[in-house]
């Protein structure tokens, strides 16, 4: 199944939660939504769920336009909302199988102990889900997204309250519940994508700031900056080596050794070897430093 979002937008009053939002999710795809608070992910995810109409733009599956009342395109996709709100009053059998009932399955009782099964709630199927662990409880919100076998999954942030023993286990989880799924997952955390994910879509204040993989994100593909790795064999003319056409910021570490980072995501390395030639300097070493996640991610979701 294919996700496509185009230039989708929606106002909360005059308030613009998303603007014109577009990119595609292939099939088997398993895709970080990464942004701060307030960015804008549920809002999205509630969209793409049918949850929440968009004031613009076209969100399809499989070439079928998402709209609230289109419940059979609704019927392949499985959604773990933003803080699983579940019943807790209800035993996770119970709850599973009113689940299913929505869904009209056939074989209700028998996918209930599948998932039962998959999600490894197995010793505590007989529990009410008030008396669950938190981590127990997302294995039930995701229990309950798998249950009619839905070829897209939208998890809203499916690990934030879980201690660290937790959430290794519900990543593994999410591991392996992606295989042959078309999965979003959204989080406020850099390494979550790291550790789970092969692509990552950043967004901040409602609009998309980054959509690649973690190398390219790393390597400032989208931070709109490059950082390089200098040494030359004596020290070069500073002023002249300062005049390098996109160069923003020279750091010395010695009289040969430097870390100079461009104003945009142009490369710089052509112009450091013309100057270097120019000036009859030996290039030694010219490295792009890989850029820490955190960094990058701060780099573009504090601009406005
Ligand atoms: N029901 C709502 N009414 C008004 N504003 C809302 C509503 N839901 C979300 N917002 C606002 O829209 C923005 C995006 O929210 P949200 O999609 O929840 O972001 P995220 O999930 O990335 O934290 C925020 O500024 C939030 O306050
Ligand atoms: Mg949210």
């Amino acid at each position: 199944m294919t996700i496509k979002i185009s230039e989708v937008s929606k106002f909360y009053g005059t308030q613009k939660a998303l603007d014109q939002v577009s990119f595609e999710i292939g099939i088997g795809e398993l895709v970080g939504f990464l942004g701060p608070n307030g960015a804008g992910k549920s809002t999205l995810m509630k969209i793409i769920t049918g949850y929440l109409s968009s004031d613009g733009g076209t969100v399809t599956i499989n070439g079928e336009t998402i709209e609230t009342k289109n419940v059979a395109i609704r019927s392949q996709i499985g959604y773990l909302p933003e803080n699983n709100p579940l019943y807790t009053d209800l035993y996770i059998r119970e709850y599973l199988e009113m689940v299913a009932g929505f869904y009209h399955l056939q074989n209700k009782k028998e996918q209930v102990l599948k998932m039962i099964e998959l999600t490894g709630l197995k010793a505590e199927q007989h529990k009410k889900i008030g008396a669950l662990s938190k981590g127990l409880r997302q294995r039930v919100g995701l229990a309950q997204a798998l249950i009619h076998d839905p070829a897209v999954l939208i998890l809203d942030e499916p690990t934030t309250g879980l201690d660290p023993n937790q959430l290794e286990e519900i990543r593994q989880l999410i591991r392996t519940i992606s295989l042959n799924k078309t999965v979003m997952l959204s989080t406020h955390i850099m390494q979550e994508v790291e550790a789970i994910c092969n692509r990552v879509i950043i967004i901040n204040k409602g609009t998309l700031v980054a959509d690649g993989s973690i190398d390219q994100l790393k390597a400032g593909q989208f931070a709109q900056k490059q950082i390089i790795w200098i040494e030359f064999n004596r020290t070069p003319d500073l002023e002249a080596f300062r005049k390098i056409s996109g160069l923003r910021k020279i750091e010395a570490f010695n009289q040969t050794t430097y870390l100079v980072e461009s104003d945009d995501s142009t490369d710089l390395r052509p112009a450091i070897f013309r100057f270097a030639v120019d000036n009859q300097l030996i290039l030694l070493t010219m490295k792009e430093q890989q850029q820490s996640l955190e960094n990058v991610f701060q780099d573009l979701t504090r601009k406005v």
